[in-house]
């Protein structure tokens, strides 16, 4: 969609938001995937109100807020991580990580996957892309599974891990900016290996997948070998901006990591994630993500080999169209559907709420198929 359509939107409720022109609309851009239980969630905004009228932001000085989602967090991270910090954007949590891994190994060189996201800052942005306006010395780019066998990326990688002094190796699981590319547990588990074999820390990006995107908690718990660094944010606040980053036992945060920042864990985004973790403590998350997995399965199934490729797991999916379909009228006939989702290039991403309503999304899945598949080029 260009910015020249993208409605003005004044409210949301749960799934559904709301243009000045008085339309409704099926979000299932869920602000790039950070509301997930929903716009408006009653206890997170009841919490966030109450906490606005007493105290918003107090430096490093300790709050009841931090004790409560510390041991909140605890119940829900990966065995043997603990919390090492809280920042306000994805991309703070991924410097700060930088920061630690630069301290922690006395290195100062990265590596990356190509077109992972990690942020938008210079470090961050030149990591894995590379249209980045900046280019830092000493980041290191990787093929990914879009562009190579698994055996050949894992054996670049040991050449770079011996070659070069890296202080991290930056993983996010399922690339969900890049056409949720992925790929399998055992290669996670070899790159991270690799890793501690070279006396190198490995981040595990969890800010879009963290906290039940696809499925489990983490898809970090899921591997053989863990992280030395988790980072997660988007799913913890529903909304409000909040990230963090968990350790492993040997890992610390010295201060010459320069940990915290003006609003790195205010009282308002801890109490954002209190409500947001409590609430979904009161939630079957797994079984809900599965339901939403189940039904995008069924329903978008049948796109594949029609020109469009379907990737994607739990609540989080991509569509990749190939040049049978004429995009800007699929996206028209999706606008026209009354479904809000974001595309990038080729690829359109649909990021439902967990809380959607499973006949909800097979409509809203049902329509997209329908407006993708009415703008097949149909050839003379
Ligand atoms: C996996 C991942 N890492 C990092 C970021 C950057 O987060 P932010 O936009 O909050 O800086 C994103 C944002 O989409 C992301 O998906």
């Amino acid at each position: 969609m260009s910015s020249e359509d993208l409605p003005t939107l004044t409210h949301g409720q749960g799934s559904r938001v709301h243009g000045t022109d008085g339309r409704e609309w099926i979000d299932l851009v869920t602000g790039y995937g950070a509301v997930f239980l929903g716009h408006s969630h009653p206890q997170v905004t009841q919490a966030l109100q109450w906490q606005a009228g007493r105290l918003i932001a107090c430096g490093r000085y300790p709050t009841a807020r931090f004790d409560a989602v510390e041991a909140l967090l605890a119940t829900v991270l990966p065995a043997g991580l603990r919390l090492g910090g809280f920042a306000s954007s994805g991309m703070e949590a991924a410097e700060f990580a930088m920061r630690v891994a630069a301290t922690h190994t006395g290195r100062s060189e990265f590596a990356g996957f190509g077109r992972s996201m990690h942020g938008k800052s210079a470090m961050t942005a030149s990591l894995c892309w590379a249209n980045a306006p900046v280019k830092p010395a000493g980041l290191h780019t990787l093929p990914f599974v879009d562009a190579q066998e698994e055996p050949a990326i894992l054996e670049a990688l040991e050449r770079l891990l011996r070659a070069r002094p890296i202080a991290a190796l930056f993983i996010e699981p399922v690339q969900g900016t890049n056409g949720a590319h992925r790929a399998s547990p055992a290669f996670y588990a070899e790159a991270i290996r690799l890793c501690h074999a070279h006396a190198s820390l490995c981040v595990m990006d969890e800010i879009l997948t963290g906290l039940y995107r696809t499925g489990p908690a983490f898809t970090s718990s899921t591997l053989a070998v863990s992280p030395d660094m988790l980072l997660f944010a988007k799913n913890m606040g529903n909304g409000f901006p909040v990230s963090a980053m968990a350790l492993a036992p040997h890992v610390q945060v010295a201060a010459q990591a320069l940990p915290g920042s003006t609003f790195a864990g205010n009282p308002l985004a801890l109490t954002a994630v209190e409500a947001t973790l409590t609430a979904m403590a009161s939630l079957r998350m797994g079984a809900l993500v599965q339901e939403l997995e189940r039904v995008a399965r069924d329903q978008l199934g049948r796109l594949q080999e029609r020109g469009i490729q379907l990737r994607g797991q739990g609540a989080l999916w991509c569509l990749e169209l190939d040049q049978r379909i004429d995009l800007p009228r699929a996206l028209a006939g999706i606008r026209d559907a009354g479904i809000l989702v974001t595309c990038n290039a080729h690829t359109l991403r649909l990021l439902p709420a967990a809380t959607l309503d499973p006949a909800e999304w097979a409509d809203a899945c049902n329509r997209i198929a329908d407006a993708c598949l009415a703008a097949r080029v149909l050839k003379a």
